[in-house]
């Protein structure tokens, strides 16, 4: 098992800045995601550290060790990559076996650790079949078994799911976290999908054009996001603009949609700095944050609204309120008692002031 150090790590292709001032810290035995959109720098990340290519710029380390600019074969990680890159005319036992066979294991000790890893990815019936008449998800766990084989330090894992249908790819979810905890590997999981982000990870690392803008728990990225870019990648939210106004200790006094609100917020909620005044902002709330009352509620932090639109999805309900020509978005359970609301009716929202996160605007375009 290895930690991975990315110190100041740029990659340029040409013109082309792929990744840029890139630092990072995987622990030791952690599954860890890069998650973002399409292009936005993972893959290329992902392959510096595998040493498919070399960074422009800036150092990589496993533990101690400079890997900068060690080739792929002396770096002991195995990769599954994001079209599985297996050999369609081998058989399943001949694709796991091949990278023994390019280490000169003996014969009997790839029979063994060939057949102890297909018992683990759950396809030791498996073995004589050819590769071209597997299923997708069989597919998906030889290229794992071939990875897991080679008892690689670091695992790392390019969009593995990408090509499999839902079911499957919820199937497969839980056999990887199995697998990870088994061998206790420190894994690098590649995803553009924040479900799989989110619920797979123990830390998560989000990207966009190139540049990693937070590093968190789930919890974190989905609760304290750093930014609109981040906050909008990751699940629904609601944006308010802000103007602040006057801040005190506790309390900041700031112009939603023009008028002017006190608005209680905890010091953290400036996770990045504190706003001068004047300063344009967003106030950033998730859809199940937001209370909901069909009676009026006074005091801070609250809003008028009508019910625009009703959306039943089963085991929760999302109201669309529109507040001075803006929509909020308001997600409550089936359970809750306003869930038979209708449209028309007029309601109140209340913000709860920990759950309110203000953040700075990095990007006019989000998603
Ligand atoms: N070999 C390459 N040559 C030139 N540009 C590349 C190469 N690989 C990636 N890029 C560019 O670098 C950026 C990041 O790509 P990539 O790491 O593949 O993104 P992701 O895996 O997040 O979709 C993209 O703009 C892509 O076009
Ligand atoms: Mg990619």
């Amino acid at each position: 098992m290895a930690s991975i150090n990315l110190e100041n790590v740029q990659k340029a292709f040409g013109k082309v800045v792929a990744v840029d001032h890139l630092n990072l810290e995987i622990k030791e035995g952690e599954f860890f995601t890069f998650l973002g959109p399409s292009g936005c720098g993972k893959t290329t990340t992902l392959r510096m550290i595998a040493g498919f290519y070399y960074p422009s710029k800036g150092a990589i380390r496993f533990g101690e060790k400079d890997m900068t600019r060690v080739p792929p074969e002396k770096r002991n990680t195995g990769m599954v990559f994001q079209n599985y890159a297996l050999f369609p005319h081998m058989t399943v036992f001949e694709n796991v076996a091949f990278g023994l066979k390019v280490r000169k294991v003996s014969t009997s000790e790839i029979k063994k650790r060939v057949s102890d890893v297909l018992e683990k990815v759950r396809l030791e019936k498996y073995s004589d079949r050819q590769v071209s008449q597997l299923s997708g998800g069989q597919q998906q766990r030889v290229a794992l078994a071939r990875a897991l084989v080679i008892e690689p330090e670091i695992l790392l894992l390019d969009e593995p799911l990408s090509n499999l249908d839902a079911k499957l790819r919820d199937e497969m979810r839980t056999e990887i976290l199995r697998l990870q905890r088994d061998y206790h590997i420190t894994t690098i999981y590649v995803t553009h999908d924040q479900a799989e982000a989110l619920s797979m990870s123990d830390r998560i690392a989000v990207f966009n054009f190139g540049v990693c803008h937070q590093v968190g728990t789930p919890s974190e990225i989905y609760n304290e996001p750093a930014n609109d870019f981040v906050a909008s990648f990751i699940g629904e939210i609601n944006f308010i603009p802000l103007k602040i106004e006057n801040i005190n200790e506790k309390t900041i006094e700031v112009s939603i949609f023009n008028e002017l609100k006190r608005l209680n917020v905890t010091n953290s909620d400036f996770n990045y700095r504190k706003p001068t005044n004047k300063e344009e902002v967003i106030l950033s709330i998730r859809p199940e944050s937001i209370k909901l009352s069909s009676k009026p509620i006074k005091g801070t932090n609250t809003l008028e609204g009508k019910v625009e639109l009703v959306q039943f999805f089963g085991s929760t309900i999302e109201v669309l309120v529109k507040v001075d020509g803006n929509i909020l978005r308001v997600n409550m359970l089936n359970t809750h008692e306003l869930s038979r609301i209708e449209k028309g009716t007029k309601v109140w929202l209340y913000m709860p002031e920990d759950r309110i996160r203000i953040i700075p605007k990095i990007s006019g375009e989000v998603k």
